[in-house]
């Protein structure tokens, strides 16, 4: 069965994080399909899920957090790994105050919270008027080997008892999104 990366992003940032994430397991041997938390039906033909959001406000975006309360009992029954994304430059990392929740109800096997990207001429003017306000760092302050030695502990934690550890990591190739022609 193929694995899951599925997100909720506002602004883009989140999809790049899962698409890397996507891309990286690709490259690991894995069946993967990519695709927004809103396009996902069901994740029960998937054998892992890995969820992630960006954070806006101290929270997960609604349609995420709607994932997981509707499909808790599925998520609950396959290894499901999170993701946030959001702190940007040095502001420190909060957990979304979601996590919590979703730790006690469907005991995912990791959650990450990753330094995000914004870009000012990307907000509407309310979003600008309040990164104003709180002096917010524009900028892309992803950190790309991070995600990927991330996604590659999740390769190797889905691989069969018994397999070598993965090494090293190379630039991944792209991979299909299925909702692209
Ligand atoms: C209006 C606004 C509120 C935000 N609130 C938070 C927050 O509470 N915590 C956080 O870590 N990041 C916060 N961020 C930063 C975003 O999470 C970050 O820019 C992220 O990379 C956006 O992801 P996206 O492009 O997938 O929407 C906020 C950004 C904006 C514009």
């Amino acid at each position: 069965m193929p694995i899951l990366v599925t997100y909720a992003s506002k602004h883009g940032s989140t999809q790049d994080i899962a698409e890397r994430i996507a891309a990286t397991l690709h490259r690991h041997g894995r069946e993967v399909i990519v695709q927004p938390v809103h396009a996902v039906e069901n994740p029960v033909a998937y054998e892992a899920v890995i969820l992630g959001s960006a954070i806006y406000f101290g929270s997960w975006l609604k349609e995420a957090t709607e994932f997981v309360r509707r499909h808790c009992d599925e998520l609950a029954a396959r290894p499901v790994w999170l993701f946030s994304s959001g702190p940007l430059g040095d502001t420190p990392s909060v957990d979304p105050k979601e996590i919590a929740e979703f730790q006690a109800a469907i005991h995912p096997r990791g959650h990450r919270t990753f330094v995000g990207s914004l870009d000012r001429h990307d907000l509407s003017f309310t979003e600008r008027m309040i990164v104003k306000a709180v002096k917010a760092p524009d900028g892309d302050f992803r950190d790309w080997d991070d995600i990927n030695t991330w996604a590659e502990s999740i390769a190797q934690a889905l691989m069969p008892a018994g397999t070598p550890p993965i090494s090293t990591h190379d630039t991944p190739p792209a991979v299909s999104h299925p909702l692209q022609p």
